[in-house]
């Protein structure tokens, strides 16, 4: 078993990125660990260049989402936990998928379409190629599975298309250069939604901070921006059903029952016939239980660049090591002479 994910250190860590994937990438190292198998970790910092970005806050955010990757329980010495920059294979190996990649499959993907917006002449070619360097991410480390939220799903398949596509065209299939990727999303945090509009999802490129709860927010704020998260007056069903059609409230006891570790209708067994003056209250007292812990971490180790800078450039060392018999497997099959 071998778990890759990665994270675009873009903003900050929020609450849609901890309960729809980081938890499962601490979950899955711990079972890994006991199992047999290993976790690669990384920052997807070249993912980051597909939008207009500040190259100061790049390297300031790489240390700051490996600081909060680390606090929320990434282990460095049982995970590889690293960024793209410093494993040059990533580029390598997307440029060689890009001859397999079809552009009818790009053409398809959402999150270009939802990324680019209208101004589509103008968007990045960086942007449209993007899936194809998710794809080399975890085909180049053989991975069989990849924790994400359920917004990452298609860019998933894409990578299984394109990995079977080169052994079909390569290989003989006995011996497949790339392994299919499976993706791994929790079913109850798939896709948290914003605070401010249950139909649009939890995202760092909301310019409303009142949208999110950041994993380094102060207890104050997390209080304050549940308080103030939108909902609608209805008390709160007794079953799950009853919030179909009200999104803002099946989102909040949604995020409450997987903190708990609980079913929604054992949420709504509690506040079944209550408001969310009742409610809200208790959500945020849950969230700052869960994520303060996590804040303190994040606070002792962020200013601490010798630390961060250091385990990224070990986790680098260990992934260029695993990354290097797929790469010049992939480069000799191509017929490529070096
Ligand atoms: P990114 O940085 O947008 O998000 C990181 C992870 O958080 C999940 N996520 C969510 N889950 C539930 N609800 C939400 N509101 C929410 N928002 C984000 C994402 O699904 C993701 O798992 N392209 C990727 C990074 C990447 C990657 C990879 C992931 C690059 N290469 C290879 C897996 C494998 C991205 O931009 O995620």
């Amino acid at each position: 078993m071998r778990i890759v994910s990665g994270i675009q250190p873009t903003g900050n860590l929020h609450l849609g990125n901890y309960l729809g994937a980081i938890r499962n990438w601490v979950r899955m190292q711990d079972e890994v660990a006991e199992g047999g198998g290993d976790c690669l970790f990384f920052l997807a910092d070249l993912h980051a260049l597909s939008m207009p970005h500040v190259p100061a806050d790049l390297t300031a955010n790489t240390r700051a989402m490996t600081a909060a990757l680390v606090a929320c329980g990434i282990d460095p010495d049982r995970s590889t936990l690293f960024n793209q920059a410093r494993v040059p294979a990533h580029a390598e190996l997307q440029w060689l998928l890009n001859g397999t990649a079809r552009l009818g499959w790009l053409n398809r993907m959402t999150q270009f379409k939802d990324k680019s917006g209208k101004n589509r002449e103008s968007a990045s070619a960086a942007l449209y190629t993007y899936p194809v360097l998710q794809a080399a991410d975890v085909l180049l480390y053989q991975a069989t599975h990849v924790p994400v939220g359920e917004d990452q799903k298609q860019h998933l398949e894409l990578a299984r298309d394109i990995a079977q596509k080169f052994n079909n065209d390569y290989a003989s299939p006995e011996a497949p250069v790339f392994t299919l990727p499976e993706p791994i999303i929790p079913p109850g945090a798939a896709r948290i939604m914003s605070l401010r509009d249950g139909s649009a999802k939890m995202s760092k490129s909301d310019p409303s901070d009142m949208s999110r709860i950041n994993l380094t927010d102060d207890a104050d704020t997390m209080m304050q921006k549940v308080r103030k998260a939108k909902t609608d007056p209805e008390p709160l069903p007794s079953e799950a059903a009853g919030l179909e059609g009200r999104p803002e409230a099946k989102n909040l006891v949604g995020i409450y029952a997987t903190f708990a570790d609980v079913s929604v209708d054992a949420v709504l067994g509690d506040f079944a016939g209550k408001g969310f003056g009742a409610f809200k209250p208790a959500l945020g007292e849950l969230l700052v239980e869960k994520l303060g812990p996590i804040n303190a971490r994040f606070v002792a180790l962020k200013d601490d660049h010798a630390t961060l800078d250091a385990i990224l450039e070990k986790g680098a060392g260990k992934a260029r090591a695993l990354a290097k018999p797929t790469l010049d497997a992939t480069y000799g099959i191509l017929g490529l002479c070096r």
